[in-house]
């Protein structure tokens, strides 16, 4: 089998990246190693700046998003008695808009005409410093142009570049966010950030019917150690009164631990192998930038692919310096707000009493909230 674009990984990086290669009538191949059902299984984030909501229109697959996703023209932070409301469009001209994550990869696969194999088992990349690299699976293979390496942190692309060639850059959080998913309407309409002595928690939600909530729980932590009411409980606990009064319970449709983590490899290009989104780089989920970032990486490198195709090989020459520029004022922006509303016990009251001082700055300077809500709306591409 042969293809122009071999790309290894069905979320979202390598679905968009996909589709708009199709469009632009470039040949491709998805290989993922899990079950499509297993890929639309996933509960991930929920937030799109307007710039990922442009590409997806570009791709032709936001027609579901115009209809169902929620316009944010404002997000809340709480914290030992404030409370902050970010104008966001007010700041910057522009919302952010919620729509799961989970449903951009169905609209995506929905409209993927060209050939993707899951369950794909074995798969492996070759010969990506020639011209002519490979992909082999149990029982396949591939001959092709490029090969996109978009399978996530875990994948096998990454893997594959000799450790002289790579350099990893990693900070791990000691700590993980507990997240539940339940259809009741949310606490509040606007997503609500909240920082408190006994540890950060998040009020996000998917739609009017359906909240999403996390709170910051020790990496020791299990699921099963987290019924329903002792998830709850704790959230309440952590929220301010007037929310705290207004939460709706039920029973958690998902409930699941996952650990923080900032990470960048670089460069993201060898020879024809090229890495985007989850497979080049983790941010932790606190300013919602995981899923924008692999859509800023699908940006550069489908225009550079389709360039070179029209005889341009500049964009593939640039592509790592120009993702990289982009990503690591994002891996900033996450680190620094993570910092700023989670529960650092080692760092001591001294600690707490700059995290309080700095949420106290925020509130009463329009530059400092200028400077959260022009990079949580999205920096340019
Ligand atoms: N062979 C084939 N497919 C693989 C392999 C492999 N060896 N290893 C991993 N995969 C697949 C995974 O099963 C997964 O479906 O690659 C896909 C990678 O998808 P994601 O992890 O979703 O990464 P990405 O597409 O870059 O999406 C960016 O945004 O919200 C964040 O982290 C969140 O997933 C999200 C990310
Ligand atoms: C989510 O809804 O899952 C979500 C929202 C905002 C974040 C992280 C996750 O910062």
């Amino acid at each position: 089998m042969r293809t122009q674009v071999a790309i290894i990984g069905a979320g979202p990086s390598g679905l968009l990246l996909g589709r708009l290669l199709e469009l632009a009538g470039i040949d491709t191949v998805i290989l993922e190693s899990r079950a499509r059902e297993y890929v639309l299984g996933r509960i991930r984030a929920g937030v799109l700046e307007s710039g990922t909501v442009e590409l997806l229109e570009r791709a032709g697959v936001a027609q579901r998003l115009h209809e169902e996703a929620l316009i944010h023209d404002t997000c809340g932070i709480a914290y030992a008695g404030g409370h902050l409301s970010v104008d966001l469009r007010g700041l910057t001209g522009k919302p952010v808009i919620v729509y799961g994550q989970t449903e951009v990869t169905k609209d995506l696969m929905d409209a993927r005409e060209a050939l993707s194999m899951y369950e794909a088992a074995g798969v492996q990349i070759h010969d990506f410093d020639g011209e002519r690299p490979r992909v082999t699976w149990t029982g396949g293979s591939l001959e092709c142009d490029f090969i996109a390496g978009c399978d996530g942190f875990h994948g096998v692309c990454r893997a594959s570049v000799p450790a002289e060639r790579i350099r990893l850059y990693e900070k791990t959080y000691p700590f993980g966010w507990l997240g539940v998913l339940s259809d009741t309407p949310p606490v509040s309409e606007e997503l609500v950030y909240v920082s408190h002595e006994r540890g950060f928690a998040l009020c996000s939600q998917r739609s009017r019917t359906r909240s999403r909530y996390y709170l910051q729980c020790p990496l020791s932590e299990q699921v099963d150690e987290w019924p329903d009411e002792r998830f709850w409980a704790e959230l309440r606990r952590r929220l301010p009164e007037a929310l705290a009064t207004r939460l709706v319970t039920g029973p958690s449709i998902e409930k699941s631990i996952a650990p923080l983590r900032s990470f960048v490899a670089e460069p993201l290009s060898f020879g024809r192998l090229f890495l985007a989104g989850d497979a080049a780089h983790i941010v932790p989920p606190t300013g919602a930038k995981g899923l924008n970032l692999a859509a800023s990486d699908v940006h550069y490198l489908s225009s550079a692919l389709i360039d070179f195709y029209k005889g341009n090989e500049e964009g593939l020459k640039t592509y790592s310096s120009r993702a990289l520029a982009r990503v690591w004022k994002a891996e900033r922006f996450s680190w620094w707000l993570t910092k700023l509303l989670h529960l650092f016990p080692e760092e001591g009251q001294f600690g707490r009493r700059m995290q309080l001082a700095e949420l106290e700055y925020l509130a009463g300077s329009r530059a400092a909230q200028m400077a959260l809500a022009e990079n949580y709306v999205g920096l340019p591409y």
